[in-house]
């Protein structure tokens, strides 16, 4: 443990700094502001996108079976809604399982557009579906969903339908939320869609052992953060002197995950020195829990409206099918 006062490393390490990376200076924005939080976007080095995959396979964690299982059900009425020859936009296409239940299921879909981070998935992904849908024109575009930006050229006509799955809407606060599905709506246009996964609020015994699985898998996945900054920031934090900590804050209905400091230290990043007092948290993660009131309130004001949502057989997650309002 390093107590505050040892100096001798800070100083050194504050001479001759140069500007901070992209990476340092949000990473020092966020730990450097009275609430300490990093985003969570953070959190999908390799290990820790290795490590969501088996969060999902947790017995706890629900999200990704529940939605699997309304996908599967329900993909002829999404299908449906979409109507035939559609272009089809996928925002965090990931390993590109999911989207396969409604390209089997559309009519003759026109074309496909995963959008992901992460450059290597998305080509072999976007391989992979060219070859087993030879008639739809796959388009892959490798950058930051949450971000502004210019889609291929699409088929002329085709209406275009967005695909949010994994309730990865939850890790917006209910502002970026609303500006993130103003952006999709804007490119999905008058006659656009799209297709949403959201986690339902529900009891909170459920939600606190989704994020604190037994194995400590989530817990893992949360720390792993800390390992990523001393690699690629070159920070010293000292990984087993933080703790995980997730709960779900029902006021704000959000499930919250932190790091919790586990004594006073202090820890050195990017030429910055960072002090914590015993309990103080790092603030990683919220997944803000949606009722009926509060997803039509936030798709309300990004200018789409609910026009079907299916739950599965346990009522714990939405696949919501939104349109146009205007
Ligand atoms: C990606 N996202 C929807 C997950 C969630 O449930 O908010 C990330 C996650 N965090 C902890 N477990 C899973």
């Amino acid at each position: 443990m390093r107590r505050p006062g040892d100096h001798s490393r800070t100083e050194a390490a504050r001479r001759d700094q140069p500007a901070p990376s992209p990476l340092a200076a949000e990473v020092l924005r966020g730990l450097q502001s009275e609430r300490k939080t990093l985003p969570p976007k953070l959190f999908y080095d390799a290990a820790g996108a290795a490590l969501f995959e088996r969060i999902c396979e947790q017995p706890e964690y629900y999200p990704t079976r529940a939605e699997l299982e309304i996908l599967e059900a329900r993909a002829p009425e999404i299908a449906e809604l979409a109507g035939p020859r559609c272009a089809l936009i996928e925002y965090g296409s990931g390993a590109g399982v999911k989207v396969t239940l409604l390209l089997d299921a559309m009519e003759r879909p026109a074309a496909y557009v995963p959008i992901d981070i992460s450059r290597d998935q998305l080509c072999t992904v976007a391989a992979d579906l060219a070859a087993s849908y030879p008639d739809v024109a796959v388009r892959p575009l490798c950058g930051d969903y949450s971000q502004p930006l210019e889609l291929p050229p699409l088929p002329p006509g085709a209406r275009r339908v967005g695909f949010f799955p994994g309730s990865t809407i939850g890790n917006f606060h209910p502002a970026e939320a609303t500006a993130f599905l103003r952006r999709i709506r804007r490119t999905v246009g008058t006659d656009g869609a799209l297709i949403l996964g959201v986690d339902r609020r529900k009891d909170a015994a459920v939600l606190d052992a989704a994020y604190n699985d037994a194995s400590g898998v989530t817990a893992a996945f949360n720390l792993n953060l800390l390992t990523r900054l001393n690699r690629e920031l070159g920070a010293d934090f000292e990984v087993e002197c933080f703790a995980h900590r997730a709960f779900f804050n029902s006021a704000a209905s959000r499930v919250e995950m932190h790091l919790v400091s586990l004594d006073d230290q202090e820890v050195h990043v990017a030429g910055s020195t960072i002090r914590f007092e015993p309990g103080e948290t790092i603030w990683t993660e919220s997944s803000y829990k949606y009722d009926a009131e509060r997803l039509d309130s936030v798709v309300g004001s990004a200018g789409f409206r609910v026009r079907m949502r299916w739950t599965d057989s346990e009522d714990r997650f939405w696949v919501a099918f939104l349109e146009a309002a205007d």
